[in-house]
């Protein structure tokens, strides 16, 4: 087979260019074998050359972008991560019709669409598979495999971060503060957690799938966020109890009129797939209308998995076997859906004795009790509480509902309502 000899300009050498650097040494051989490309990085940008990275080639470290974007590679791969100055790196890259590998997903979720469109205008490449679920190539089996389905629905596990922690809860039984800060220590969490625990990075995931599945641009802030914040260990335990896993969930359904888009925490029933996805790993359930449900999971974080998503789009483009972009000028219209759904509350009681006229207010609105439970606090500094899973109920029924219990005055604090999965 003859071999190809191909250019890389890399843009950030940190937790994932490192790892690509190590990647590709030490499966050069095997790329040259399979693909017929031989693989060589030019010029690397840093802000700081005396750090420490291992394995680099320390005479490739620049701290000018323009000598890696115009030094002749064929490729700019940018790993350097936000909005500025990635942006600006990656629209000089693309007018400078070179082909751009990216892991960078605040940036996609921001400007994705647009992206794509001048990549495509000047007829090179743009890949992104790193920038969702790091391994697992959820993006290539949305833009390959599942090209001949009409995407129905995206369910994901895609913040490792939060679901280390929820799993650290729920097999640990510590509260959520505890579990944030062994993953902290572990290297699962950000000193500044709140991209994570809040919410909007599995949010900014979510939108760069449903942008690829419904085939069409999302407004920002198409995506109602709910963090797991307020998620406390009696919650866990008692979701346990019951038969249940709580776990943040990204959702995405699209029906002929709109697109609804929801992160949030929910009760899964333990037989569900997503429910056993444990520690920093990620998942995806997509459901397409003649393939049915499938099931991707693996690690979606961390150096050599989110390096082997960057290769994986290195060498696609790099052999030539990937078709340009078409884009879709649509805009997908997006609703909210006022679902009905089994619910979770708990509520903070001075007397547990309240159950029984919270349990009155949820049946006078509609709201029927499947369980109940009324619980004292382990020690004085808590609250004594009620719990309780609904039957089937409106969204707004149960609002409303919730909206009357708190001026009933038997509550000493805020209410928690999560949703269970079917
Ligand atoms: N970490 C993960 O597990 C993971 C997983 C999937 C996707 N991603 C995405 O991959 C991208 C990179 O993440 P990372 O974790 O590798 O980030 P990182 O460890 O912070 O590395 C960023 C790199 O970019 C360089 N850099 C930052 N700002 C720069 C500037 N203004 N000029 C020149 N160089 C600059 C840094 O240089 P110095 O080294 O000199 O500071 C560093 O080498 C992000 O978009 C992230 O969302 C990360």
């Amino acid at each position: 087979m003859s071999v190809r000899h191909y250019k890389l300009g890399l843009l950030g050498c940190g937790t994932v260019g490192q790892g690509l650097v190590e990647l590709v040494a030490r499966n050069r051989a095997l790329i040259r074998e399979r693909a017929g490309i031989d693989l060589r990085f030019t010029q690397i940008l840093v802000r700081d050359p005396g750090k420490k990275r291992p394995g680099v080639d320390y005479d490739l470290l620049t701290t000018h972008p323009e000598k890696v974007i115009n030094n002749g590679c064929d490729m700019v791969v940018e790993l350097v991560g936000g909005l500025e100055p990635a942006r600006t790196f990656i629209r000089h890259a693309l007018s400078n019709r070179k082909h751009v590998v990216t892991a960078n997903k605040a940036l996609l979720a921001a400007d994705g669409m647009a992206l794509l469109r001048a990549a495509a205008e000047q007829r090179v490449q743009f890949g992104f598979e790193a920038s969702v679920c790091g391994g697992i190539p959820i993006v290539r089996a949305l833009e390959g495999g599942l090209v001949g389905n009409h995407i129905e629905s995206i369910t994901g596990i895609l913040n490792g971060t939060c679901n280390y922690i929820l799993t650290r809860m729920s097999e640990a039984g510590v509260s959520l503060e505890e579990a944030l800060k062994k993953a902290q220590a572990e290297g699962f969490a950000e000193a500044d957690p709140t991209l994570d625990v809040d919410g909007y990075d599995a949010a900014q995931k979510l939108k760069i799938l449903s942008e690829l599945a419904f085939g069409g641009a999302l407004p920002p802030d198409s995506v109602e966020v709910e963090g797991i914040r307020n998620i406390t260990a009696e919650d866990v335990e008692a979701a346990r109890k019951w038969g249940y896993t709580i776990k943040q969930v990204a959702h995405a359904q699209s029906d002929t009129q709109a697109v609804s888009l929801r992160v949030h925490p929910v009760l899964l029933p333990n037989n569900h797939p997503l429910a056993s996805v444990r520690d920093e790993n990620n998942a995806v359930l997509v459901k397409g209308d003649a393939v049915g449900e499938i099931f991707f999971h693996g690690k979606g974080a961390g150096s050599l998995p989110s390096a082997s998503a960057v290769l994986s789009d290195i060498v696609e483009i790099a052999s030539r076997r990937r078709a340009f972009p078409r884009i879709s000028g649509r805009a997908l219209e997006t609703s909210k859906r006022n679902t009905e759904c089994q619910h979770y509350l708990r509520f903070p009681v001075e007397e547990p004795s309240a159950i029984g006229s919270i349990s009155a207010i949820l049946e006078k609105h509609h709201v029927g009790v499947a369980r109940a439970a009324a619980s004292w606090a382990k020690n004085p500094a808590m609250n004594n509480r009620v719990t309780i899973l609904t039957l089937l109920s409106s969204e707004g029924a149960v609002r409303d509902a919730l909206r009357c219990i708190s001026d009933s005055g038997v509550l000493k604090g805020n209410v928690t309502s999560l949703k269970i999965a079917a």
